[in-house]
């Protein structure tokens, strides 16, 4: 090329640059609100869709592949070849049972178990580098199966754990305090489900301790009881959304959404994402969350998060009873 030798430009040209690819494994409620808000924030530039359902992901994904002119740009495709799925940065997995009213998380494991034992060695095996989010329910026993099935290592493979129950903790307390919930910073710990905990220890609302905190006026001082109730509604609030609607979905794609850019940004986010346990204050060979670093590499550290001795006997019993449904299930 004459002109660009003239401009000096000869042998510049970059080789094609690889892009972001994000996999969600099901096109359910969750896993297609969850391709549309990665879309929407521009968390990957290629999102594949994986179902068995060829009909519903391939009309999931045309929905979405139609919305794109008023998204940031990317690519989406709908597919139930699992083939489709191969050399993903980071893999998704939403399939599985879906809880009735009245059912609990814990309720669905078998069925749950079973699906990662059959679905992921192969999804292994055509993307071995990716980092894979469970958001699958109860996916603190799903992880830890789906550890114990693949082999990855622990750092590549963690669980969406609480980072949504800490969202809807923060949600209460910006509610409860008249402040702006990007304010709030307030972390559930524990099982993704009924024995999960607040850490009001370490919480704070710009700056100010949590404990510390003065009701500003025409709002309730965050009592013992306000919080106890706040506690209770974090626990209760996917039992009143699934007895409403039959699923929750927005949110919790919103949820996997954050951790999805902070893998493939190497974001280094503080997020309470549920990992598989040495030793944090003394909770060792169980899976659930605690505020991690979440980067490219996966789940780093765990933060020491100072605890009060009722918070750390609420985290060690919810560890126990996860620990003992995992043994029930011959994990
Ligand atoms: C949620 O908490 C059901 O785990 C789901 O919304």
């Amino acid at each position: 090329d004459v002109e660009a030798d003239e401009l000096g430009l000869v042998g510049t040209a970059l080789p094609p640059r690889r892009t972001t690819k994000l996999a969600v494994v099901g096109a359910g409620a969750v896993g297609s609100t969850m391709a549309y808000a990665a879309l929407m924030r521009g968390a990957a530039r290629s999102v594949v869709l994986y179902d068995i359902n060829k009909a519903k992901v391939e009309a999931e994904a045309l929905d979405l592949g139609h919305g794109i002119q008023f998204m940031p740009m990317a690519e989406v495709i709908g597919s139930d070849d699992i083939a489709a799925c191969a050399d993903a940065d980071v893999v998704m997995i939403t399939a599985g049972a879906k809880q009735k009213p009245g059912q609990t998380r814990i309720d669905l494991a078998e069925a749950t178990i079973a699906l990662v034992k059959n679905i992921l060695p192969s999804l292994v095996e055509v993307a071995p580098n990716a980092v894979y989010v469970m958001v699958t329910n109860p996916v603190d026993i799903v992880t830890y199966a789906a550890l114990k099935v693949s082999g990855l290592p622990p750092t590549q493979l963690f669980g969406s754990g609480t980072v949504l129950d800490s969202s809807r903790l923060r949600y209460l307390i910006a509610q409860y305090t008249g402040v702006a919930v990007q304010n709030v910073h307030a972390y559930i710990a524990g099982e993704h489900g009924d024995t999960e905990l607040p850490l009001w220890s370490s919480a704070t609302i710009g700056g100010v301790p949590i404990l510390d905190w003065n009701a500003i006026e025409g709002h309730v001082p965050l009592t013992h009881e306000v919080r106890e109730s706040i506690a209770r509604e974090v626990v209760e609030s996917a039992y009143r959304i699934i007895a409403g609607k039959g699923a929750t979905n927005y949110a919790v794609a919103l949820a996997g959404s954050r951790i999805i850019e902070a893998i493939v940004k190497d974001e280094r986010r503080i997020l309470p994402v549920s990992s598989l346990l040495d030793g944090y204050h003394g909770i060792s060979d169980v899976c659930l969350s605690v505020p991690s670093i979440v980067g490219r590499s996966g789940v780093g550290e765990r933060l020491q998060v100072p605890m009060s001795t009722d918070e750390l006997a609420g985290l060690r019993r919810s560890g126990e009873q996860l620990r003992a449904v995992a043994r029930r299930f011959g994990l």
